[in-house]
């Protein structure tokens, strides 16, 4: 089922990158984590690339210049109405599996290192606190179903808001997934983790973008909507990103994590 290679494979895990700041640190920094860290292959939520609000193929294109592999999606997967169209056209991009059956696009992507190592990514949401999406529990099922036996690796992206959630996942799936991760809070926490049949995990892996904000926006409009309840436009801040990333080590023989490691890169 699985090919004989011995080697391990390093995958690095990036949260919602938000706006041009998180997308310009993404620019300055991640060539040098890719060749300090010796990483294989990357994935980063896409969610918040443009301004805060979804994606287009051309912020999409500035992470993948610079070596991410796969970009993952969210709740605001469509607040940019021209990635509806884009999304069929490029298997790097995945949104939760759990849309309807309306949604373009797809729930889960398989990609091949360098190395020659296939890598399956599936994306998911959650439901609680999130809409009213299908079982992300059931969703994984059939991603699992669909995914070609011979992946070496297997990411899942739960993005989703409650804790006890996502953790849920991570046991469901463990044994299963190389790596099972929260995106959506936008900060990271610190239970990185790998269970007692090898899945690593972490409840977020959280946000690049500046964290002098309120989840990536500007205070000053944010804050008045909380306080006045009045309407505001939430706009990002748009410098003084940190990166704040997750490195895995799997061993594709087995599919199951060896070590987690999380990657801070301060605001410069
Ligand atoms: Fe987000
Ligand atoms: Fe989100």
């Amino acid at each position: 089922m699985y090919a004989s290679i011995s080697e391990n494979i390093k995958i690095l895990v990036i949260g919602d990158v938000l706006g041009k700041a998180g997308r310009r640190a993404i620019k300055d920094h991640l060539p040098d984590l890719m060749d300090l860290h010796q990483v294989d292959f990357v994935v980063a939520n896409g969610e918040n690339l443009a301004h805060g609000f979804g994606t287009t193929e051309a912020v999409a294109n500035e992470l993948f210049d610079v070596g991410v592999d796969v970009l993952t999606n969210g709740n605001h997967c469509w607040d940019q109405r021209s990635f509806l169209e884009h999304i069929d056209e490029d298997d790097r991009y995945v949104r939760p599996m759990n849309f309807t059956p309306f949604a373009p696009g797809r729930g889960w992507t398989v990609q091949v290192t360098p190395a020659g190592y296939k890598v399956a990514v599936i994306n998911v949401i959650g439901q609680v606190f999130m809409g009213s999406w299908d079982c992300p529990f059931a969703a994984v099922d059939q991603a699992m179903a669909e995914i070609p036996d011979d992946v070496h690796a297997v990411l899942v992206d739960m993005h989703a808001e409650a804790t006890s959630e996502k953790m849920g996942m991570g046991w469901y799936m463990d044994g299963r997934a190389s790596f099972v991760y929260g995106t959506h809070t936008h900060v990271p926490t610190c239970d990185e983790i790998i269970h007692a049949s090898g899945t690593a995990y972490q409840s977020d892996v959280g946000m690049t973008g500046s964290y002098q904000s309120i989840i990536g926006m500007k205070v000053e409009g944010a804050l008045k909507r909380m306080v006045e309840r009045l309407p505001q436009r939430f706009e990002a801040v748009e410098r003084g990103a940190s990166i704040f990333a997750t490195l895995v080590t799997i061993d594709p023989s087995t599919r199951m994590a060896e070590k987690i490691e999380r990657i801070y890169v301060p605001p410069t």
